[in-house]
């Protein structure tokens, strides 16, 4: 074929090296200023908010070469979808969707579909979509999105396949353009990668290794998203907790930057994930102090069985999880603590679910995301005899999930007849009258109004909670 294309290989993906990454800026070259002339793009996102992230980069760097955002897929000269790794029905999806896509190609032969994010990070995804969806234009991978105009003029003008996904991480890459798809609150990248390497998790291979993005790069960041008038901001990455600890400078940690975004006129500030082994107390003391650093945590445990945590390379126990949990109830008491839970780890007994469940009661949980326990392929997990049967997974999710409702109800139920502060997002899309925003807890409100708020914190009164979600009416006397 004369094609040279650049796969993905787990094996270089695995590798770590004690490089510091170079920073530099993106630049756009200007020969593409009319690459996207009359032509439209659509991306649909699967997954994290690292992807979410990363798609509102490459919809940042379509714009600037002149491509216009479309919601039709039949507008579409571009489609582009940018994937999942972490569970195989989240694969399955990705490569269904794939499928269907391909009857848009018949009307349109330019169009160009792509497939980015970490499932390209894969070795035998790669493989299959070579093989057998041929349809699929253009491959790139998690440390490349920046060249995506190089690749849409390669397949331009050679009218083939453009395929480059690189194994290990590149620089880091500051100042990308970003078209951000909310007004009111944004993602801010803190660091990229993860070395924690978890055994039945994909994304340490996906992503690369840990790199903390420049101190002074996030500042000035958020301080561009004082001035356009943002409410909130959420700093990303796999393990926030380890912030700043593969940089250069002493004394930069993410309690550190936490403390100094504290003092900056952001109302709302938000962080996730988080590693509990990396929960220092420095963090839980900055939390304590409030202001506009939201009282609700993501803290995933992913199981309370110590064997199971052990086999997973959790690096912490059922007691030490919930020692945190109690030092940060603490010093914030009125916090909303949430998790992810994995259910049918191989291995996992009824004893060591019980232990699970048991650690959900004791954390008092408000919210989980829980999940049946997927292999994927190249993680040392994969290679565990996996040997309970799906019938007894399902149960144990099903059980699990029930417990998790029950806190989920009990987290929303508190704040009834209570007054919460609500960054209003956006209008119901069953009822125009109605909007909806979330309060410092994460609580997600309905309520309605008769004045346009959006982008607004307003003070709402809750007369109702349900499981998911609480209702409230506008308290126009303190307004
Ligand atoms: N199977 C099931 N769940 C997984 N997660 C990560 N990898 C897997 C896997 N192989 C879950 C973890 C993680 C969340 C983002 O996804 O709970 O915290
Ligand atoms: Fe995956 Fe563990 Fe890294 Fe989270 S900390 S991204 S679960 S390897």
């Amino acid at each position: 074929m004369g094609d040279a294309f650049q796969k993905p290989e787990i094996k270089a993906a695995r590798k770590r090296t004690k490089e510091r990454p170079m920073i530099r800026d993106y630049v756009f070259d200007p020969r593409y200023l009319d690459l996207g002339k009359g032509r439209k793009y659509l991306i649909q996102t699967h997954g994290c908010q690292a992807n979410e992230a990363d798609t509102e980069h490459i919809e940042g760097i379509l714009d600037q070469a002149g491509f216009i955002s479309t919601q039709v897929v039949e507008e579409a000269d571009l489609i582009l979808v940018n994937t999942c790794a972490v569970r195989e029905n989240a694969e399955n999806k990705v490569f269904g969707e794939i499928g269907r896509l391909k009857q848009y190609t018949y009307n349109n032969p330019d169009l160009i579909i792509g497939i980015c994010g970490c499932m390209s990070q894969e070795e035998v995804v790669v493989e299959k979509l070579m093989r057998v969806h041929p349809h699929v234009k253009l491959i790139l991978g998690t440390h490349n999105f920046d060249r995506i105009l190089d690749y849409i003029h390669k397949i331009d003008q050679s009218h083939k396949r453009v395929i480059e996904v690189f194994s290990t991480e590149g620089d880091i890459i500051e100042r990308l353009p970003t078209q951000r798809k909310s007004h009111v609150k944004a993602w801010v990248n803190i660091m990229y990668g993860c070395d924690e390497f978890c055994t039945y998790c994909i994304v340490p291979y996906t992503r690369g290794k840990e790199r903390s993005r420049p101190f002074d790069a996030i500042i000035s960041e958020v301080e561009t998203l004082i001035q356009m008038g943002y409410q909130e901001i959420t700093l990303l990455g796999q393990n926030v907790n380890a912030y700043g600890l593969d940089l250069p400078e002493k004394g930069i940690s993410f309690a550190f930057l936490l403390e100094t975004l504290r003092q900056m006129p952001i109302p709302r500030i938000r962080f996730t994930t988080s590693h509990p082994k990396d929960f220092s107390r420095e963090i839980v003391q900055v939390l304590g102090k409030g202001g506009n650093l939201m009282p609700a945590i993501h803290l995933p445990v992913q199981s309370g069985s110590d064997a199971i945590l052990k086999r997973m390379n959790r690096k912490y126990t059922k007691d030490s999880y919930l020692r945190l949990v109690q030092d940060i109830y603490a010093h914030i008491p009125s916090v909303s603590l949430t998790t992810d839970i994995i259910v049918g780890f191989p291995g996992e007994t009824e004893a060591d679910f019980s232990e699970t469940l048991d650690l959900v009661r004791q954390a008092r949980f408000e919210g989980a995301y829980t999940f049946i326990y997927s292999p994927r392929s190249g993680t040392p997990a994969a290679l565990f005899p996996d040997d309970i049967l799906y019938e007894v997974k399902k149960e144990r999710l099903y059980t699990l999930n029930h417990l998790v409702n029950e806190g989920f109800l009990r987290g929303n139920q508190r704040f009834v007849h209570h007054n919460v502060d609500v960054l209003v997002e956006g209008r119901s899309k069953s009822n125009q009258d109605k909007f909806t925003g979330y309060t410092p807890h994460n609580k997600l409100v309905n309520f309605a109004s008769d004045q346009d708020i959006i982008g607004k914190i307003i003070p709402v009164q809750i007369i109702e909670a349900k499981t998911w979600s609480l209702i409230g009416v506008v308290d126009h006397e303190s307004n």
